[in-house]
């Protein structure tokens, strides 16, 4: 079992998929979660599933994009559970759009969850890891996207390189404080986001029918299934616990065999 008992967690993106998957996990493990979603009903949903299983669980509502939200996620997390052990920075959106017709609203919309709130969340956490005297770990979601471009997920698949990016960054300044940044690149999840990228493929022609679009590149993962949220919380697991703790600046793939890299 890694050693996650009383440790304190904040998962964004925590209200559904594969957040949800990774902060119920964890709970179980025995840590303290935040569960941090824009959607207030979903993220309380997860808390009280959490509460009711025997774990331990707040929600609060956040908009990553919004530094003042994600202030007020991190001192409400540390004044439930008395400091910040890991911060996820999960939450993420996507579209489906031809690479012609992505437009500077597309870009800005897409970007500004995806990299933008996962800079925030870092910056705002580092700080957290500071006053608490240093160390810390943050795992950022990035995507088989942040390893290769995707034509109709282009500005999708340049916030995720740009979340691999960061990762990076962060490891490399402030590795001397003992904080630590890794990233999960899933590959394609049964999740809500998944339908919308979908229906995108059918908007935009691209395919035809319902899932037509996922089953496609699910076929492309060598282990012959798309992948479930549970199939994350295994390496969620991994880098929140102290097992990780000489790890730095990876984005590990873990997406049933798509991509090599
Ligand atoms: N589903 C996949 O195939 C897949 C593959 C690779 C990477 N990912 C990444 O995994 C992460 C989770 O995706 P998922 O499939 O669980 O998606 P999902 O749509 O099921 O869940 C995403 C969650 O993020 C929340 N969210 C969105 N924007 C937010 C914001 N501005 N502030 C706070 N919360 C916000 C949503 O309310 C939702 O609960 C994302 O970063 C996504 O890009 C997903």
């Amino acid at each position: 079992m890694p050693d996650l008992k009383d440790k304190s967690i904040i998962v964004t993106g925590a209200g559904r998929g594969i957040g949800a998957a990774i902060a119920k996990a964890l709970a179980a493990d025995g840590a303290r979660l935040t569960i941090a979603d824009r959607t207030e009903a979903d993220a309380q949903q997860v808390a009280e599933a959490i509460r009711a299983a025997g774990g331990s669980a707040i929600a609060v509502t956040v908009d990553v994009r919004d530094r003042t939200a994600v202030r007020r996620m991190i001192d409400e997390t540390v004044r439930a559970h008395g400091r910040l052990d890991v911060l996820f920075n999960n939450a993420g959106i996507a579209q489906t759009k031809p690479f012609l017709d992505i437009t500077e609203d597309d870009w800005r919309t897409v970007t500004d969850v995806n990299a933008l709130g996962v800079m925030i969340g870092m910056q705002e956490a580092i700080k957290t890891f500071r006053s608490q005297g240093g160390g810390g770990k943050l795992v950022n979601t990035a995507s088989i996207a942040g390893k290769q471009g995707y034509e109709p997920l282009a500005h999708y698949s340049a916030s995720k390189f740009a979340v691999v990016a960061m990762t990076q960054a962060v490891a490399r300044g402030f590795g001397k404080e003992g904080i630590t940044a890794n990233a999960i690149c899933p590959g394609v999840v049964a999740t809500e986001m998944w339908k919308v990228i979908d229906q995108g493929f059918r908007d935009t022609g691209i395919t035809k029918s319902e899932n037509e679009a996922f089953d496609m590149f699910a076929a492309g993962a060598v282990l012959g299934r798309p992948s479930r949220p549970d199939d994350l919380v295994g390496v969620a697991r991994f880098l929140a616990s102290s097992d990780s703790d000489f790890m730095t600046g990876q984005s590990l793939l873990v997406d049933g065999g798509m991509v090599f890299a």
